[in-house]
């Protein structure tokens, strides 16, 4: 587990902008599990250099500008690292458009590539999710993980999340209407899953893996076709060279399952309709994404270790 001692504060004149470059005022910064995994030398997103500023997605305004295509005032998405303002190339930054209902930090929440598009493909695009399918999510009450009950529940499915401790699972319940939770933290996941889906699990959407996997992997619909979507495995992120895999794959064939992994940004050409129909249940109320949020940016070490900790609820951000 990293340390705040790992971190430095830095501060830092910035240049004015070059031809094609802009600044941005950072505005919300999106605290995702991958960037722990850019802090270690087995990087599984690659490894960033001792004394770089740490990798994130952000959304922000621009406030000054060479750039031919962003002009002052623009909202922009992309990797805006944690900082308090970005200078970057205008190739490397999306411009996003607020509107009534969705805040510019919906680009980074619902909205956002590493959060609901992320649920959107895993769970539509990878695991097929249909009208009445009994689909279980790990890391539930996440960020990835709230918006692919309420996308389930969207598409009629029966939706059991899984998340540690009672008041997430009150949260999966009574905020974003799933229709039962399982306290991972109370022991017992395998038994509890088979109480409550007892003819079987569809579609698993995992964040979690190591036991949490293996426990879903013996309740999967015992006459065939479950999917089994690996997300991620935020169990394992404190050791990728020693990472537990499933025990129980074999239910895979025993029970004529699939396993199957997937990364968001492969699955680009999907991400206009995951946004179209992502923008319609935020504006007709149907989804929502409680904002978890830190503040200031020095305080952004201490709210990549709340990841692990599971002090968060929903999305967790920086605000710089
Ligand atoms: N495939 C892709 O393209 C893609 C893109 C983005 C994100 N992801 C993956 O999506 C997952 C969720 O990411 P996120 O940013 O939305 O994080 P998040 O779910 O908001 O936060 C992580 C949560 O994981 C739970 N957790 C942490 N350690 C755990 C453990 N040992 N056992 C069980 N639960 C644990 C904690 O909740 P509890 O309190 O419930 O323990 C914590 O709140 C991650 O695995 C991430 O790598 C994948």
């Amino acid at each position: 587990m990293p340390t705040d001692a790992d971190f430095a504060i830095l501060d830092e004149d910035l240049p004015a902008p070059a031809v094609g470059q802009v600044i941005a005022k950072v505005d919300t910064l999106s605290v995702d599990a991958w960037i722990r995994t850019t802090l270690s030398d087995a990087g599984m997103h690659t490894t960033e250099p001792l004394g770089s500023t740490i990798r994130a997605f952000g959304v922000g305004q621009v406030i000054e500008s060479a750039s031919e295509k962003l002009a002052v005032g623009d909202w922009v998405y992309g990797q805006l690292k944690a900082q308090t303002f970005a200078l970057a190339a205008d190739e490397e930054l999306t411009k996003v458009e607020p509107e009534e209902g969705i805040e510019p930090s919906a680009f980074v929440g619902a909205l956002g590539i590493t959060t609901g598009l992320t649920a959107w493909v895993g769970l539509i695009a990878v695991g097929e999710v249909q009208k009445g399918d009994v689909v279980v999510v790990s890391g539930a009450a996440g960020a990835v993980g709230s918006c692919v009950v309420q996308l389930a529940k969207a598409r009629g499915a029966y939706v059991i999340g899984i998340a540690g401790g009672p008041h997430k699972c009150s949260y999966l319940i009574d905020e974003l209407g799933a229709d039962a939770a399982i306290d991972y933290k109370q022991g017992g996941v395998k038994e509890q899953l088979a109480k409550a889906a007892p003819n079987g699990i569809d579609v698993f959407f995992d964040n979690v893996g190591g036991d949490i996997l293996d426990s879903v992997l013996d309740n999967l619909r015992p006459t065939g076709g479950a999917r089994v979507v690996i997300c991620g495995a935020i169990s394992q992120y404190q050791h990728l060279d020693d990472v537990q895999g499933p025990k129980l794959y074999l239910r895979l064939a025993e029970r004529n399952a699939s396993m199957r992994g997937f990364v968001v940004s492969h699955h680009a050409n999907r991400w206009p309709e995951a946004s179209s129909e992502i923008s319609q249940l935020l504006r007709s109320g149907a989804m929502k994404l409680p904002e978890h949020v830190v503040s200031t940016v020095d305080q952004f070490p201490e709210a990549l270790m709340m990841l692990f900790n599971g002090k968060h609820i929903g999305n967790l951000v920086v605000k710089p």
